[in-house]
């Protein structure tokens, strides 16, 4: 199955996040320094309280924040985001530390246009607690990961990863430190490249 997304002039963004946003803060720090050609429309959280939404503010860029708790369903709180996005005419969802799956009707709307970052080398340790994972397993490297949402969970075609020493005397949180360092130089360069067109050929992304 091939998929081809042809470059547009400047896309227009939405991130999806739930709690300190520093990813979302490096992305778009480099819109503003017009490293990355995007227009954030939207930042939404699931957490009211998420901290990133200060920062999304400082930024210039509209926020908005409700939580599946409101609904009766998971599928309504669903619907009404993607009626936020549509809204807003967004073309891209970039989730940013976002601890939620991405289900159905999102997925149908962005096929192939949903980006998330993972703080471990995708196959290995998906989930949550992916570098206390990486520890656990006694790897020598770790590092990030940038891809396509699909179905599963972080499951989809791989975008860009950048690796990682662990170190000897690494803690969770010392590593966790370093692996984000890499996530906020590689989200961005990894956007670049997907908005600048692309060609899904089965699970492989092959950049114009
Ligand atoms: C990042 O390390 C990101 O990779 C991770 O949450 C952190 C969010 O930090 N995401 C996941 O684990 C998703 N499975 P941030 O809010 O400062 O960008």
């Amino acid at each position: 199955m091939n998929f081809i997304f042809s470059k547009k002039e400047i896309p227009r963004i939405a991130f999806l996040i739930s709690g300190r946003g520093s990813n979302m803060g490096a992305i778009l720090k480099n819109i503003k320094a017009k490293k990355l050609k995007a227009k954030p429309v939207m930042v939404f959280s699931d957490k009211a309280d998420a901290q990133g939404l200060q920062k999304a503010k400082t930024f210039g860029v509209e926020t908005k924040s409700f939580s599946p708790k409101e609904f009766l369903k998971f599928e309504e709180y669903e619907a009404e985001l993607v009626k936020v996005l549509k809204d807003k005419q967004v073309e891209w969802v970039i989730c940013a530390g976002y601890m939620r799956l991405v289900r159905k009707n999102i997925l149908e709307n962005y096929k192939n246009r949903i980006v998330n970052i993972h703080p471990a080398l995708l196959p290995s340790f998906p989930g949550l607690k992916a570098q206390k994972q990486a520890l656990d397993y006694g790897v020598r490297y770790s590092g990030c990961t940038v891809h396509l949402i699909d179905e599963g969970c972080d499951t989809g075609p791989i975008v860009l990863q950048k690796v990682v020493d662990i170190l000897p005397d690494d803690t969770e949180e010392t590593l966790s430190k370093r692996i984000l360092k890499a996530e906020h130089e590689t989200y961005s360069l990894a956007l670049k490249k997907l908005f600048n067109g692309f060609e899904l050929n089965n699970r492989t992304i092959i950049f114009k």
